[in-house]
């Protein structure tokens, strides 16, 4: 998600932009709105993803521990209406359930990440093990396997235990790494047998920026021009720890990938002739991506990165970079520790060069590290969050850029979808089923250019506590009725649509497809039809809990 300090830049700047100015990357020769028909190879993965505090609820039962999460959302005026995920999804209490709606849609796999204080509830391991929430876990795997889905499991989706933040500092603090480590270890003992896809971190870029330079994420720091750096610094070596633990000790038995899932928007030049353009929005996708992916692969933050924020640091008067640095003992212990890349991606921006003065007097932030301005067409499609437009051309070239910059790694799409307002009680969700169409054909293209996609995850399978936002931006494929208590889900248009997808191993001809589209609509109408009864129905029985907050608008 984007912060909303760029989205007030984006809205100075919106420009009605010339869009055949991105027609000329080799890569995207055709034209860019053509659509193609055709399959993706044998074996690709079809899944849906959702992340533990988002949707698990039980936040304080069976031993769990406090997350930063819980208690930032406690915390008066953090988050939209004051909600919290305390409850969210009930996924906790749903496992059989959820699993049948992915049956349903026929996944080759399911995405969700363990919370690390329902394992450890201090976060540190010779404290307490809680094993009932190693049977939750257990019970979920277990589950998914017996209906053929291959679970990709993330350790680390944001919910840091409230201990180590409180104790340490959380990310902030190198002892992280560690602790980190003696928790990923735990998990790969106790389901390493069964589960082979691992997933380090979930999108670091707004742990560090969100959560320790603006502080509109848990925990809540607003460490300007340090704490976003210093963070992703550890988190890195704790990826790479990570990563090392589970070759030496597990890999020859387990058999499995450890990657690290990395989100990032596409930054285009606003004018592809501009030089300055060009190098600024390089720079846009290398703070973002590159920031994480570039030591990960190479050994080393980017040179763009070192150079701006070396420079500035100099500026302002101080002796060293706000960018920390890698040892040389480091760079090679970091360098190579992927075995496959994880990308998340909504969205897109247009980038200009834009110069931000750093001077002893001026506070130099991640932000304005980057000398650039983000812009927006108004043109593109926005159906529900402020930061997601709809661009898919940008997909097909953030993977062509993860191709080159990378070496070709094995890649697996981990997020991949788009929201809509609460007010929209609406399951016949034809944008949605409009931006999976466009998006996982853009990814088809990126394949047919090289790039090694080995799998795609919609995002999300549920409607679920959007962070910030709480419940007012809803990205799932099945709609969630957070008003009733037994959080009932019902499918939206594009549940069937995505089905067929899957069934198909992509898009056959324009007919079928289109077909498909038509269907999914149809079938909509009766879902809206059942839960506009059931609303009816809770309206008369008024079985509203005292406890749960009112959604007048839903
Ligand atoms: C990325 C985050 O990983 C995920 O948790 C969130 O729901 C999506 N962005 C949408 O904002």
């Amino acid at each position: 998600m984007l912060p909303r300090c760029a989205f007030s830049v984006c809205h100075v700047f919106v420009l009605v932009l010339c869009l055949s100015s991105a027609e000329d990357f080799d890569w995207t020769k055709n034209d860019h709105s053509s659509f193609y028909y055709g399959t993706f190879p044998a074996g690709f993965s079809w899944g849906a993803g959702s992340s533990a505090y988002q949707t698990e609820g039980a936040w304080d039962k069976d031993g769990k521990g406090l997350s930063i999460w819980d208690v930032f959302s406690h915390k008066k005026g953090k988050i939209q209406r004051n909600e919290t995920g305390d409850s969210s999804c009930e996924g906790y209490h749903k496992v059989k359930d959820d699993v049948s709606l992915m049956k349903e849609l026929k996944l080759n796999h399911y995405r969700f990440s363990i919370s690390w204080p329902r394992l450890i509830p201090t976060g540190i391991k010779s404290d307490h093990i809680n094993e009932k929430g190693i049977q939750y876990y257990d019970e979920l795997i277990n589950h998914l396997l017996e209906n053929q889905i291959t679970p990709i499991v993330t350790l680390y989706h944001w919910d840091l235990p409230q201990v180590l933040q409180e104790k340490y500092g959380g990310w902030q603090n190198i002892s992280m790494v560690n602790h980190f480590n003696e928790y990923a270890n735990l998990c790969f003992e106790r389901f390493g047998n069964r589960v082979k896809y691992w997933i380090t971190f979930n999108n670091p870029w707004s742990v560090a920026v969100e959560g320790y330079e603006t502080g509109e994420h848990a925990p809540g720091l607003k460490l300007r021009g340090t704490g976003a750096y210093r963070a992703a610094h550890h988190i890195i070596k704790a990826h790479a720890k990570v990563w090392h633990s589970y070759d030496t000790q597990w890999r020859g038995k387990q058999k499995g990938l450890v990657g690290i899932s990395l989100s990032g928007d596409w930054g285009e030049p606003v004018d592809i002739s501009n030089q300055k353009d060009i190098e600024a929005a390089e720079r846009y996708v290398q703070f973002y991506v590159g920031w994480f992916a570039t030591p990960i692969f190479h050994g080393d933050y980017p040179q763009v990165m070192k150079d701006f924020i070396g420079r500035k640091s100099v500026q302002q008067g101080l002796g060293t970079s706000r960018l920390p640095s890698f040892s040389p003992q480091e760079k090679s212990y970091i360098k190579g520790t992927c075995d496959f890349l994880g990308i998340g991606h909504f969205t897109t921006r247009y980038i200009t060069q834009k110069n931000n003065p750093s001077g002893r007097s001026s506070s130099s932030n991640y932000f304005t590290d980057r000398d650039l301005a983000e812009l927006v067409d108004p043109r593109w499609p926005d159906p529900g969050s402020e930061w997601l437009y709809s661009v898919p051309w940008g997909f097909r070239r953030l993977l062509n850029f993860v191709k080159t910059q990378y070496g070709n790694p094995m890649v697996y799409v981990t997020e991949n979808g788009v929201s809509e307002k609460m007010l929209c009680t609406e399951l016949c969700d034809d944008w949605r089923i409009q931006y999976y169409k466009d998006y996982i054909n853009e990814m088809m293209k990126a394949i047919k250019d090289g790039v090694n996609v080995k799998g795609y995850t919609a995002w999300s399978l549920l409607d679920k506590f959007e962070w910030d936002e709480g419940y007012s931006e809803r990205f799932g494929l099945y709609y969630v009725d957070f008003r009733n208590k037994n959080k009932p889900r019902y499918p939206k248009a594009s549940v069937q649509f995505y089905k067929r997808i899957i069934s198909a191993n992509g898009f056959p001809s324009q007919r079928e497809v289109e077909n498909w589209r038509r269907k999914a609509v149809e079938t909509c109408s009766s879902s809206n039809q059942l839960l506009a009864a059931a609303r009816r129905k809770s309206k008369e029985h008024a079985e509203m809990p005292k406890v749960w907050p009112v959604h007048d608008e839903v």
